[in-house]
């Protein structure tokens, strides 16, 4: 089997960034670089100590972490204790993680490992766009250099999660979000359309709770808690969404969607009710979407439903490491 392509992930350590880094790393041919943290469901500083923690828990301690923007490129930001615990992490209360964040900032990082694979690397994005527009404006050949780029993000023919128009992570730096969408790379964006009808339930807990392996408990706390913020404020039923899971098996190449047209995508950076909104030029849907020039962006608008029972299959299978969850 040809080697994996190296891979890069840019995160807010979250509970759903935690599942998807568990679920990478639950591949033993994935070729994992690095991750470097975002501001968004907590500081970047707390994001980069969440992913460590994640990191040495899936037994991969070798991996660098690097910290990258603690702001919007407005100066904003915003957190999100309500829906992944004041920890980020479902208060799971995991130790703290024996490694430290590498020097070298996440934009500089990105940087030099886009000019050390050229055409090689893909980048997961599963948080705000910051780090990734900073080191677009370090490096104006790097859509050159990296092969695709996924991004977990925006909502196409569905609300918002934060705003009525927008998603969370295109809402909290809706500049970075415009430039990075056009900036002419390889680009499959991952919103909200699929990833809300993708469902984790309470079965995929019991099945992660019962595995017995220190992963997948820890799995099974933090979903705990994403389905009770889920149960209580979105579905009324105990469901949860599986938004950065799904954007990371669809950059595996795990997950082959449904429907994916590639189509011209802008970013409301206005500051009226649709700032933030992503705005996909849609309109050839009863045409089949033909071609489109103007910056196209493969946009997920349709997947099978089935991933959550994979991943927690995955997840099951995860082998760990020495820490424990109480
Ligand atoms: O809107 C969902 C996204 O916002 C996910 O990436 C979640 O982790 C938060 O960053
Ligand atoms: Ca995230």
């Amino acid at each position: 089997m040809a080697p994996k392509n190296p891979l890069l992930v840019d995160c807010d350590t979250g509970i759903d960034d935690a599942l998807a880094l568990l679920y990478l790393l639950g591949d033993p041919d994935l070729d994992l670089r690095a991750v470097t943290s975002v501001f968004g469901n907590t500081s970047a500083e707390a994001a980069a100590m969440n992913t460590l923690r994640v990191l040495e828990l899936a037994g991969r301690p070798d991996v660098p972490v690097a910290v990258g923007a603690d702001s919007s490129t407005r100066g904003t930001a915003r957190f999100a204790p309500h829906v992944h615990g004041a920890d980020g992490l479902g208060d799971t209360t995991l130790p703290a993680p024996a490694g430290a964040p590498s020097a070298t900032p996440a934009a500089e990082l990105i940087v030099r490992l886009a000019r050390e694979h050229p055409g090689r690397l893909d980048l997961l994005a599963l948080g705000p766009l910051t780090n990734l527009a900073a080191a677009l404006r370090l490096d104006p050949e790097l859509p050159r250099r990296v092969r695709q780029v996924t991004i977990m993000g925006g909502a196409i023919h569905h609300p918002g999660n934060v705003t009525p128009a927008a998603e969370a992570n295109i809402d909290n730096d809706p500049e970075s979000a415009r430039l990075v969408l056009r900036a002419g790379w390889d680009v499959t964006l991952v919103p909200l359309d699929v990833t809300m009808t993708e469902l984790l339930t309470e079965r995929h807990r019991h099945r992660l709770a019962a595995c017995g392996t220190p992963a997948a408990r820890f799995a099974a706390g933090i979903l705990r808690h994403y389905l009770d913020f889920y149960e209580s404020t979105v579905f009324s039923r105990r469901v949860a969404a599986c938004h950065d899971p799904l954007a990371a098996a669809i950059a595996a190449g795990d997950v082959s969607p449904v429907l994916a047209p590639a189509v011209a995508v802008d970013v409301d950076t206005g500051d009226g009710p649709g700032r933030g909104m992503t705005i996909a030029d849609t309109r050839g849907q009863y045409r089949g979407f033909p071609a489109q020039d103007a910056a196209p962006v493969c946009v997920v608008l349709r997947t099978d439903g089935t991933f959550p029972d994979r991943l927690v299959e995955r997840l099951s299978g995860a082998t760990a490491a020495s820490h424990d969850v109480a």
